[in-house]
């Protein structure tokens, strides 16, 4: 059986290089962010290099729904999950006050 990685936060950035390490490494990706049409042209943008298998999931993390979502995906598609790349977020700062 073929091994998965779950990248979040995989539509740019950090997270898209690390689904191109293992992608290079023939693991096949579960590519998950908020914005659904991001995450396709990551997804075309593997493909266009590796064969392997790139999973979708389009969903905002930081709602039960979301994370859900990863839940089904990984159900549906009977995937055994070997590695999980929990990037997703963003940046902040501002002035230390204390
Ligand atoms: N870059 C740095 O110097 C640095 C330093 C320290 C820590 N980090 C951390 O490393 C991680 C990646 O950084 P980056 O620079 O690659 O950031 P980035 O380019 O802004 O990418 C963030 C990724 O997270 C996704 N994302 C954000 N909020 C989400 C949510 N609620 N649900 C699902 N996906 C979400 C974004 O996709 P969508 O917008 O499509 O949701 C995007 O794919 C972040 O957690 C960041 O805090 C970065």
């Amino acid at each position: 059986m073929k091994e998965v990685a779950i990248i979040t936060g995989a539509s740019g950035g950090i997270g898209f290089e690390l689904a191109l390490l293992f992608a290079k490494k023939d693991i096949d990706i579960l590519l998950a962010g908020r914005n659904k049409h991001k995450l396709e042209i990551a997804k075309n943008t593997i493909l266009d290099k590796y064969n392997i298998n790139v999973f979708c999931v389009a969903a905002d993390l930081s709602l039960s729904d979301g994370r859900e979502a990863i839940y089904n995906c990984v159900t549906n598609n009977h995937l055994t999950v070997t590695y999980l790349i929990n990037n997703a977020g963003f940046g902040d700062y501002g002035l230390w006050i204390y």
